[in-house]
């Protein structure tokens, strides 16, 4: 099978200004939210992945029309007044954020029919929270076939308090979607306050939701009948943000990133100043600039405004090459320290017990293939490479490219020795 991999040659120290694109993670929710409104949606500052290919696909399927611009980053959803309420297997074990389809499904044709994801390789993630809070309204949900079936009642969902056990980013928004068209009130506690979550929550005030908390841990969702379709634009991914500030700190290197909201990864660039970076904000971003060997920083991934666990194999990687040694605690996700097994491909020292790696900094890797097992891995082996003595190649990129656009050319022009290669895998 013809794959393609980054081969990279370390070394370089990374300098320039880049910008950052509309976050992956946002993007594809908001396009599920347009499912709530007749009529045309534009979104701006969405990115040009297959990640949104794959949900202008579901959407078409669901009854859509869909136009996406990769030049402009502008999609264009044009929702008719009756939709589809089925989402495929065939796309749904391509890409696990298609359950943000299942709120939006609910709440317009009281049903939906979604294939159980699959999604990256990062550990079990559960839809209990999504099927609890459902069931709350009133909704009836069922596993068919591999299919979660849901249902609601004729007379359509009702509002009702929900205490979810943990933030977590994708029940808020399902229960938020299903709510914002839901009989009374709905009050969901313990909520997931990410940027994208408010991102999401301000398209939907602007189609006439009414929701108040936005930004906090208790958001009250009071229904109403019908919504308008808007324009929005996405906000700023803040894990490519964080990425390019760890890449100007490990590779010693000074980079602006704009189109940044700097608060949205406050815990991340204080982490970097405290490994010596220095971190200032300017108009529409910040730069980070460095000038010598980091010293390593201890974390400890949370739900927002915690540390993003999306950062957190970058952080590693740049730990790998620090001075000292830190402990790095993994609160979501626990497949994540998988890639720690590539990282040590190269060199670095890193053991591994449950939550906890603790990462021994060494003044040298050294290049060697490794592989890509989810899009944050591949970003912080990537990264690792750019600082790895010798060739280091990258292989699974595809990962990458599901949350980086166009990265390693990128990394080229901010100085890197990066390049995309075609290779023959046996697969
Ligand atoms: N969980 C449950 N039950 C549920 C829901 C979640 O047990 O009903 C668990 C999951 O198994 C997981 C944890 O809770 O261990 C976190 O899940 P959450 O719902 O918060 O995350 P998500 O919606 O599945 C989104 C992002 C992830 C990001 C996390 C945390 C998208 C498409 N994905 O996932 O992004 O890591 O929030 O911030 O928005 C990435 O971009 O690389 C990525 C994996």
């Amino acid at each position: 099978m013809v794959m393609e991999v980054f081969r990279i040659q370390g070394g370089n120290r990374l300098a320039g200004q880049v910008r950052v694109t509309g976050a992956k993670n946002s993007s594809l929710k908001l396009m599920a939210v347009a499912l709530l409104a007749t009529g045309k949606t534009t979104l701006r500052s969405v990115p040009n992945i297959l990640d949104v290919t794959i949900m202008a696909e579901l959407l078409r399927r669901l009854g859509c029309e869909v136009t996406y611009d990769s030049a402009t980053e502008i999609a264009v959803i044009d929702v008719p007044e009756k939709i589809e309420h089925r989402a495929d297997y065939d796309l749904v074990r391509r890409m696990r954020a298609s359950i943000a389809v299942l709120g939006p499904l609910v709440a317009r044709t009281g049903s939906a029919d979604v294939a159980l994801p699959g999604g990256d390789a990062i550990g079990s993630r559960g839809l209990d929270m999504h099927i609890a809070g459902l069931e709350r309204m009133g909704a009836k949900v069922t596993n068919d076939h591999g299919y979660l079936v849901v249902h609601a009642p004729s007379t359509g969902l009702t509002g009702t308090q929900v205490y979810l056990d943990f933030p977590s980013v994708g029940a808020t928004e399902t229960l938020l979607t299903a709510a914002v068209l839901a009989k009374g009130k709905t009050v969901i506690d313990n909520a997931a306050r990410e940027p994208e979550i408010v991102d999401i929550c301000q398209m939907l005030v602007k189609m006439g939701a009414q929701i108040e908390g936005i930004g906090t841990s208790m958001l009250t969702v009071t229904g109403v009948a019908e919504l308008n379709p808007v324009e929005h634009t996405t906000v700023p991914d803040r894990i490519v943000a964080g990425t390019w500030a760890v890449a100007a700190t490990i590779t010693q290197g000074d980079i602006t990133v704009s189109n940044a909201n700097p608060e949205h990864i406050s815990l991340a660039l204080d982490k970097l100043n405290s490994a010596g970076a220095h971190v200032s904000i300017v108009a529409d971003g910040f730069r980070v600039t460095m000038d010598k060997r980091p010293k390593a920083v201890d974390i400890v991934t949370l739900p927002y405004p915690g540390f993003a666990t999306d950062l957190q194999p970058q952080f590693i990687a740049m730990n790998s090459v620090a001075e000292g040694q830190a402990m790095v605690t993994e609160n979501l996700f626990e497949a994540r320290f998988r890639f720690v097994q590539e990282l040590s491909r190269l060199g670095a020292e890193v053991r591994t017990d449950g939550h906890h790696a603790l990462v021994r900094g060494k003044s040298h890797l050294s290049g060697a293939p490794v592989e890509a097992t989810d899009i944050r891995a591949g970003a912080g082996l990537v990264l690792a490479g750019l600082v790895a003595d010798g060739e280091t190649v990258v292989h699974a990129v595809e990962h990458i490219d599901r949350g980086y656009v166009g990265f390693e050319q990128e990394l080229a022009r901010l100085g890197a020795k990066i390049v995309r290669e075609k290779t023959q895998d046996f697969k």
